[in-house]
């Protein structure tokens, strides 16, 4: 493949993506991501914010170490600590990148920087100029480049390639450009700019219009040959470009692009769960290529057409992206090493024999309730508390009552830091009441953000996977909790919430804590 065959993609779930409220991820659930990412071939891994916090820069640090086989790219303000931050972090990575910006358009510089034009590209060679002392892969992006004028861009890009960057990142900050419009300006960017062959052009947007997807994939149509993306399409409010649809869009529309990426497409939906779990962030089950629907087909006409030749209504193949083939696939009389042996397949592993003993309770416990037992319900199993002995908080009993015409109550027996405690509550539904018996205990006084509930399969035995996020003193966290019974699954989703509030200090979110 040549250089400009090759689609570089470069992920920053763990930059961008942990920006989404609720998203932010502890250092060891970040290697672990990362370590998904390598296995995927992902190009650049974007592994945090160095400066932002002393977390952000041990994340990057771990990652750095860990990771061999991908660039890891650590982002910098174009300010001399930022960048120093950055290089500190990046040191032990095999290949590593700085990524500095600052931004150029009107707005920003007006309101927010507060800096004429000429300063802004000063303050941008002088940091490209230094952190070429720590790497010589170094991007540079024009922050909010979809809302800033076309000159000045060209001006401030030709002088950040002289002074050495290496991949030219052009981000729609804002999500406010359409596709036939940035397409463009990328493409005459490229065509404009004297030395733009000296650099590889990227891309970075933002899905506010729902179109960060679309945005990205004309800009690679006029040259674009890395682009910026996230998992699931997690990011800053509506989200960054989805990395799967990025991909999988290039892959399946080789007669339309002449590039495209290296990535093991097979690795996407494991990637997706992980990221799903550890972020708390749910997939909406038309989500394309990783959405639970994504490949099932229920008018009988398609089932029929699939049935006779798949091509009829599927244009890419379900194993391609990683959803088994297999999809039923354990049950009551299914032994420890059929459980174990499974979820190696699924690419699950455990630190211990004695969290591989209390997931095994825990799926005999379900095997009990529900007839059989898919994928999701072992993903969801092996994600929730249960898999983990050392939580502040658990539950370990529930009895709930509701009743047409009565007030619904709630008895909750948790341990909390070992000890066991009993409360109960009434509530406007039987959620609410045992959220409220929660509280009697914990008395954490965190706002409920937002409540949701998804079916992880099919059926009325179907698990419930519930997501929580509360907000606490500023800081905001997702939980999750999957039952056979909802209120149940509700109860571990706000346990699992109040325990991430709990080492918060891990979980710092970026932009709060940033200098
Ligand atoms: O959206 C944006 O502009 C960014 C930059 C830091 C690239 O995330
Ligand atoms: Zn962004």
């Amino acid at each position: 493949m040549s250089s400009n065959d090759h689609l570089i993609i470069f992920d920053t779930t763990l930059r961008d993506g942990e920006q989404s409220p609720g998203a932010s991820m502890t250092t060891e659930e970040k290697l672990h991501i990362a370590k998904c990412l390598e296995r995927m071939n992902v190009d650049v891994i974007e592994a945090g914010f160095p400066i932002a916090s002393p977390g952000d820069f041990e994340s990057v640090k771990a990652v750095a170490t860990a990771v061999k086989d991908s660039t890891v790219c650590g982002l910098a303000r174009a300010l001399d600590r930022d960048i120093d931050r950055a290089g500190e972090a990046l040191k032990p990575a095999n290949s590593s990148r700085i990524h500095t910006f600052i931004a150029t358009s009107p707005i920003h510089m007006q309101h927010k920087l507060r800096m004429q034009p000429d300063a802004v590209i000063e303050q941008a060679v002088a940091a490209v100029k230094r952190a070429r002392g720590f790497t010589d892969n170094v991007e540079f992006s024009p922050e909010d480049a979809g809302r800033s004028e076309f000159d000045f861009l060209c001006r401030i890009i030709e002088q950040v390639i002289n002074a050495g960057a290496t991949t030219i990142n052009i981000p729609d900050t804002v999500g406010y450009n359409l596709p036939h419009q940035f397409g463009s300006l990328v493409g005459r960017l490229i065509e404009n700019i004297p030395n733009s062959d000296k650099a590889i052009f990227s891309v970075h947007c933002h899905n506010d219009l729902g179109l960060a997807v679309a945005n990205s994939l004309s800009a690679v149509l006029q040259g674009a040959r890395q682009v910026e993306c996230t998992i699931n399409g997690l990011g800053e409010r509506a989200g960054n470009a989805s990395l799967e649809e990025i991909v999988m869009t290039v892959q399946t529309r080789q007669d339309v692009f002449t590039c495209n990426s290296r990535l093991d497409t097979t690795q996407i939906v494991p990637a997706s769960r992980l990221v799903s779990s550890i972020t708390g962030f749910p997939v909406q089950p038309n989500k394309a290529i990783v959405g639970a629907n994504a490949f099932a087909h229920e008018s009988g006409i398609h089932q029929d057409g699939v049935l006779k030749a798949r091509e009829t209504y599927e244009i890419m193949r379900a194993e391609d992206v990683g959803w088994s083939a297999n999809r039923i696939v354990l049950g009551k009389h299914s032994g420890r090493n059929a459980f174990r042996s499974r979820l190696e397949a699924l690419d699950v592993s455990f630190r211990s024999e004695s969290e591989l003993n209390s997931a095994f309770t825990a799926f005999k416990d379900l095997a009990d309730k529900k007839h059989e037992i898919f994928d999701e319900d072992l993903f969801a199993l092996v994600s929730g508390e249960d898999a983990n002995s050392e939580e502040k908080f658990k539950l370990l009993s529930l009895s709930v009552c509701s009743r047409t015409g009565e007030t619904p109550n709630a008895e909750i027996v948790l341990s909390l830091d070992g000890k066991e405690f009993t409360a109960a509550s009434n509530g406007g539904g039987p959620v609410d009441a045992a959220f409220k018996a929660i509280e009697v205990i914990a008395k954490s006084e965190a706002v409920l953000q937002l409540y949701s509930v998804n079916s992880i399969t099919s059926g009325t035995d179907a698990q419930g996977e519930v997501t929580v996020r509360l907000e606490q003193d500023a800081v905001i966290v997702n939980g999750s909790g999957a039952d056979v019974d909802i209120v149940i699954a509700s109860a571990k989703a706000y346990l699992n919430a109040l325990n991430r509030l709990s080492d918060a200090a891990q979980r710092a979110h970026p932009q709060l804590s940033q200098v």
